[in-house]
């Protein structure tokens, strides 16, 4: 029996208060994370199946839902029945899905997908494209024996094929918000997927503008930022990061390389800095020290990530992985 209750109502608390995110006003701070599905078409359209699950998740709630990732060209990615945003088509099924979770007043926002070297080698030589990361490092032993076995090796991006990837967010970027009516898109910059592949510096090894320093090392990052900024505009823009990513090669808060908030303070402190010139993402999204691919991590200091509220004053979505 409980006597006493030192815990607020959540009534009291500010979670059921409204909240601007770019030019949306959020009826809650409830975000929905976004989650992988694979209920896509063979060629990458989105089904019914998904309508349903998205509408389901909007009824009664007025907060934000963010897609499963989504990838912005084949060269991307290529798993099966994954969501793509590349095509009219694949953006006008987006369409449908948009405009019934909008009927239930709740927002949402499409996550921007890259998989780098952690798409898979098969598939893309089947559609006759290379398997590109940051520097020709591998995950591990496993995904480096199934490249050699694909005849499709890992090597970095060429200067050319980063100015071509950047290209490809703009015009998913324009298709999720112009054709399909997102409110926002959220550029994936964690979980040791092409950007973060380029921020981390266990998976970076260029000797280039794009590989070296923390500040070549952000650049992509910051240029897919920038160009999105131009192209649809700041409070269209969230971005997702996971600092202490170890999953998929991720250094992580024990790495010997180079420490979490060395590695990344900088580009929360970049995405400030745009703020204050009058380019304020809508939100950034930040995954949490504490938690590791559904795993708790050991307590403790180490694993605090409240020194990102000192550097981001914008709006911030917090999550675990
Ligand atoms: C099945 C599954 C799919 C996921 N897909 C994505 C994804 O597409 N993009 C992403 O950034 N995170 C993805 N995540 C991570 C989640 O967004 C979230 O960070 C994680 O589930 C922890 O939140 P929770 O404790 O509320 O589950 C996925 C997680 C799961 C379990």
């Amino acid at each position: 029996m409980s006597t006493s209750n030192t815990h607020p109502s959540l009534k009291d608390t500010n979670l059921f208060k409204p909240i601007k995110v770019g030019s949306v006003t959020l009826q809650n701070r409830l975000a929905f994370a976004p989650t992988t599905r694979f209920r896509n078409t063979e060629d990458f359209v989105a089904t019914n199946l998904q309508k349903q699950y998205y509408e389901d998740r909007a009824e009664n709630n007025g907060g934000l839902l963010i897609t499963e990732a989504t990838f912005i060209s084949p060269q991307a990615g290529l798993y099966p029945n994954g969501p793509m945003i590349h095509t009219e088509r694949q953006a006008k099924a987006w369409k449908e899905i948009v405009d019934g979770v909008h009927s239930k007043g709740t927002s949402i926002a499409m996550q921007l997908w890259h998989l780098g070297r952690a798409a898979s080698p098969d598939l893309l030589k089947k559609h006759g494209l290379p398997l590109l990361g940051a520097s020709a490092d591998y995950i591990d032993e496993s995904s480096k024996q199934a490249a050699i076995k694909a005849g499709n090796e890992l090597r970095p991006f060429t200067i050319p094929e980063i100015k071509t990837m950047v290209q490809e967010y703009v015009e998913a970027a324009k298709k999720a918000i112009n054709i399909a009516g997102f409110d926002f898109v959220e550029i994936h910059s964690a979980h040791m997927y092409t950007l973060a592949q380029f921020i981390d510096i266990a998976s970076n090894h260029r000797t280039d503008e794009y590989g070296g320093s923390i500040e070549n090392r952000n650049r992509l990052t910051l240029e897919v930022v920038d160009a999105l900024i131009d192209a649809v505009g700041a409070e269209k823009v969230g971005i997702r990061i996971s600092p202490y990513v170890t999953w998929q090669g991720g250094s992580g808060a024990d790495s010997e390389l180079m420490h979490p908030i060395a590695q990344y303070a900088y580009l929360y402190s970049e995405l400030e800095r745009r703020g204050r010139e009058g380019k304020r993402l809508a939100y950034v999204h930040s995954v949490e020290a504490r938690v590791a691919v559904g795993i708790d991590v050991q307590d403790g200091p180490q694993y605090s990530s409240e020194w990102v509220r000192q550097i981001w004053k914008g709006v911030l979505i917090r999550a675990e992985l």
